[in-house]
């Protein structure tokens, strides 16, 4: 198995790259945040109980998203790989995340960090929540305590990584196109 994580800040890209990603390398999509949307979208108790938290811009508990995550992995066993988008967002979710794995005899093969300015986040999810309906990008308040939830708990993913040498850190701003030559170049250099 090949694993990637896709990891960046609110509106870093991580959606937009994964979906090219994943066609171009053939792996499986694993986004906490489509994951958890489409459990509201269903009104699961797990979707009720996780829009409380969504809807402030605050992180949904660690056991919550790790349990959807271990029936991910264990329900698509015969993929070639996974490519992890939003998730892991805390050290704990990171270091479950490489627990399960190894009881596959897999790994984190590489992590590709997106950079991108705080302006610029805001500016592209204020944007986008124009059109998405997403209640989270409705108002800068909310945007703004999501980018502050990732500095407070979710830069130090980077930190567990960088320690096992596998982060790979490009521009997340430029056109899609050239950042998905940069991030491909980054996989293919690990797979050759
Ligand atoms: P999640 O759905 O993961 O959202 P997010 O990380 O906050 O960020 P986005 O998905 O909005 O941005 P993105 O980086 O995917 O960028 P995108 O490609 O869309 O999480 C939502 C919530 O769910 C969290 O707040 C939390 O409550 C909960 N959650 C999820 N996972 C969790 C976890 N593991 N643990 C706990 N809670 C969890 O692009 C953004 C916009 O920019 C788009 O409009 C796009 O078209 C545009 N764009 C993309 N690239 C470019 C470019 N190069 N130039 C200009 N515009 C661009
Ligand atoms: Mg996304």
């Amino acid at each position: 198995m090949f694993n990637v994580i896709l990891f960046g800040a609110p509106g870093s890209g991580k959606g937009t790259q994964s979906q090219k990603i994943v066609e171009k390398y053939h792996l499986k999509h694993v986004s906490t945040g489509d994951l958890l949307r489409s459990e509201i979208a269903g009104g699961t108790q797990l979707g009720m109980e996780a829009k409380k938290f969504m809807d402030g811009g605050l992180l949904v508990p660690d056991e919550v998203v790790i349990g959807m995550i271990d029936s991910t992995i264990n329900s698509n066993k015969d993929a070639k790989g996974f490519l992890f988008d939003g998730f892991p967002r805390t050290a704990v979710q990171a270091e479950k995340l490489d627990e399960l794995l190894e009881q596959h005899n897999a790994e984190i093969n590489i992590v590709l960090a997106l950079e991108v300015s705080e302006e610029e986040l805001v500016k592209r999810l204020l944007e986008r929540g124009k059109t998405s309906g997403r209640s989270d990008d409705a108002d800068e308040t909310v945007i703004r305590s999501r980018i502050e939830e990732y500095r407070k708990k979710t830069a130090v993913v980077a930190g567990h990584y960088q320690q096992l040498n596998k982060v790979k850190t490009s521009p997340g701003e430029g056109t899609i196109d050239a950042i998905f030559a940069s991030l491909s170049t980054e996989i293919d250099q690990v797979i050759s």
